[in-house]
């Protein structure tokens, strides 16, 4: 996977480079027409999420007889990758480490950067330069806007460039958890997500997760969107203009059970206060953005009920034994989602399907 001379001499100062928009940064971070960097949610066309899922399935399959598991785990054996969480995490490290697993690839990993050589004042684009002279992946969170994406670009300079698959970064983007929210919606509705009714829900302005989720629709034809939230943390105008752009209609409200009534998917989320910057989520009554066991018998009966999770109190536990609370087997499928991701970023995926 070496990059050409072409690609890394021609390529600007990353303080040229990152304020680009996305769609002119993307081919930089493509290999032969294929995703090589996984960095942004907008990178996912609906031929290669069908893909994806289509290869996310196929390994569940084949992966319930030892045979199947012991072929796929060969696939990518000679391959390593390192997870590099800068930032707490349960789901994504997990579903990441297990993922590799279930392909293959060896992994090593640091979630406490104090264990880390930058204590001693080593730069983190230093650390991350130095992964690469390990592994064949990076997989990467972060607190600080675009350093994921800093990661890439750096690694694409170098001798050694090995792809960077962005596990969340910053407030901006979650493009592997949209990866798997858009499975767990194309596994609840048997492939057909066109002309859905989506409601987002909560903590929209600091949500990574609801922000990514927002550019896949851009996928489906008829989506509709609402966006449930206080008027303190509602969704960003950027995304708002992009669906604007993209011709996908959406609303703004506060009246949480007006839009759960037509909704095919309800997506919750918690509030965000590790962004506070001086205690405001304590000013917010968050409470009538929570879903709560009476609400079940306001939804439809085939609405799936989603979150990425953590929850705190946004979804009452009793909500958990309903057919369509979604999430336990949505974070299930992020494993799924992301071992098929991986095997696609190293060209195997059609020797899963
Ligand atoms: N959904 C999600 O990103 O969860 P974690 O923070 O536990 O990884």
């Amino acid at each position: 996977m070496q990059r050409t001379q072409e690609m890394t001499s021609v390529q600007p100062d990353w303080e040229n480079f990152y304020p680009r928009p996305v769609s002119d940064k993307v081919p930089f971070f493509n290999k032969d027409g294929r995703v090589y960097d996984c960095l942004f949610a907008q990178q996912f066309n609906r031929d290669l999420l069908t893909l994806l899922f289509r290869t996310a399935d196929r390994l569940r399959e084949v992966t319930q007889h030892k045979d199947g598991a012991d072929y796929v785990s060969g696939l990518l054996s000679d391959k390593r990758a390192m997870l590099y969480f800068a930032q707490p995490s349960t789901r994504t490290f997990m579903s990441f480490l297990n993922a590799c697993h279930v392909i293959g690839v060896k992994t090593s990993e640091i979630r406490d950067t104090s264990t880390s050589s930058e204590v001693k004042g080593e730069t983190p684009e230093d650390t991350v330069r130095t992964f690469s002279s390990y592994v064949d992946m990076i997989i990467m969170r972060h607190p600080a806007p675009n350093f994921v994406e800093k990661t890439a670009w750096l690694m694409n300079r170098t001798g050694r460039p090995v792809p960077v698959v962005n596990g969340g970064s910053g407030k901006d983007q979650h493009p592997t958890q949209a990866l798997l929210d858009v499975y767990t919606l194309y596994r609840s509705f048997n492939g057909d997500l066109d002309g859905r009714h989506v409601v987002m829900v909560g903590d929209l302005k600091r949500g990574r997760t609801v922000r990514s989720l927002s550019y896949l629709m851009k996928n489906y034809s008829g989506i509709r969107l609402s966006f449930v939230s206080p008027k303190e943390f509602r969704m960003e105008p950027d995304i708002l203009e992009f669906l604007k752009r993209h011709g996908i209609p959406y609303e703004e409200t506060e009246d949480f059970k007006g839009a759960m009534r037509t909704a095919d998917a309800i997506y919750m989320t918690r509030i965000q206060d590790e962004h506070d910057k001086a205690g405001e989520s304590k000013a917010v009554d968050y409470s009538p953005f929570y879903f709560k066991r009476e609400h079940l018998k306001d939804i439809k009966e085939n609405c799936i009920i989603m979150h990425p999770l953590p929850r705190r109190h946004e979804i009452d536990v009793a909500v958990d034994a309903d057919p369509r609370a979604m999430y336990w087997r949505q974070e299930r499928n992020g494993m799924w989602a992301r071992a098929a991701l991986i095997a696609y970023i190293f060209g195997v995926d059609g020797k899963i399907r």
